[in-house]
């Protein structure tokens, strides 16, 4: 019988399914469908240090019209701050109370002053667990280019320094040496890291003349971004828990990244656009393919594809362009 326990961040979860930090995690009562459709566990929608900012630049605008009293001005900055933060501890705490399913807190920013105190707030509440979002773009060509990765570390010091409840990290593509930096974020004290976050990209409409967003739901085919990865850090940093994110929109994807070494699948798009039946027919499909290879436990197949379980871990290291071209041409 295919058994689809499995544990992350040093949590005991029914299955590796796990909802992506997004608005389909923003309230208790759809989390509390998700945890009916069969999710293993939830992290929770990021609280933005930008949206707590402009937050605050509306306001402060809109009371320089109307109070002209200087000290409006702190008391809005503690006002919206602690409104922010305290929906998140509200959420936190009624989950507790009415789900059984672990529940990750996420917090975006790129501050590592704001990070901290709101992550004590979170494991207060009784979050089981903290999801740091760093992203930073940086656009000054004089600065160095290691500062996104001395970021991360420093950002995590500060939280760790907090905090008890297992700390991960998302991650996005854009760093010059990803396993080096997952080892650099072990070390400073991530238990798990989230490869990878999709930005908010930027796409041009040629009638307007203007910047747009692109596409803002991942397709399939973006799980190859992904495996490379998984494949590679599960064998490098094997002490790191992994959480594959990003394209995973089938049983099979979610499979396929257990085999490079994953021990949970992060699920955002797919639960957008197929809904919470995407759930039940992702654990099928896992099950269907356990019990094709007779596998009992996820265990007995994670990371058996990874970058140094395979005969030819080339396959990691390099596109497979040459050969391609090399047979078409015959
Ligand atoms: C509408 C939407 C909202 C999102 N909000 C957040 C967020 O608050 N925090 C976060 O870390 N990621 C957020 N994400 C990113 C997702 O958690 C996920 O990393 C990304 O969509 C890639 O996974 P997917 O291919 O399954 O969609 C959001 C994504 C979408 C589409």
């Amino acid at each position: 019988m295919a058994n689809l326990e499995t544990t992350y961040l040093g949590l005991r979860l029914k299955n590796p399914l796990v909802a992506a930090s997004s608005g389909l995690t923003s309230s208790a009562e759809r989390i509390r469908k998700l945890e009916e459709a069969g999710i293993g566990a939830v992290v929770l929608k990021s609280v933005f240090e930008e949206q707590i900012n402009n937050e605050i630049t509306s306001l402060l605008l809109y009371e320089s019209h109307h109070s002209g009293y200087p000290e409006a001005e702190d008391y809005i900055r503690h006002y919206i701050r602690d409104n922010t933060v305290s929906k998140q501890i509200k959420l936190i705490e009624t989950l507790k109370k009415e789900v059984d399913i672990p529940v990750i807190a996420s917090v975006n920013c790129v501050s590592a002053n704001e990070w901290t105190s709101f992550a004590k707030d979170f494991q207060e509440a009784g979050a089981d667990a903290l999801e740091l979002n760093i992203f930073y773009v940086p656009v000054d060509r004089k600065e160095d280019p290691g500062i996104i990765d001395r970021l991360y570390a420093e950002v995590l010091q500060k939280v760790k320094e907090q905090v008890s409840i297992p700390v991960s990290v998302k991650i996005g593509l854009y760093h010059s040496n990803i396993i080096g930096m997952v080892d650099r974020l072990k070390a400073n004290g991530a238990r798990g890291v989230v490869m990878f976050n999709r930005f908010y990209e930027p796409d041009i409409d040629l009638d307007r003349l203007e910047l747009t967003s692109s596409e803002i739901f991942s397709s399939p085919v973006e799980i190859r971004h992904t495996l490379r990865w998984v494949g590679l850090v599960s064998s490098q940093v094997p002490e790191i828990d992994i959480a594959a994110s990003t394209g995973i929109h089938s049983g099979e994807a979610v499979v396929k990244q257990v085999l490079a070494g994953a021990r949970v699948a992060q699920l955002c798009s797919a639960l957008y656009t197929q809904g919470d039946a995407a759930i039940p027919s992702m654990k099928a499909e896992i099950i269907e393919f356990m019990k094709k290879w007779n596998f009992n436990r996820l265990e007995e197949f994670r990371g058996r594809l990874s970058y140094q379980q395979i005969p030819d871990p080339m396959v990691y290291e390099r596109s497979q362009f040459m050969k391609y071209f090399s047979n078409r041409g015959k």
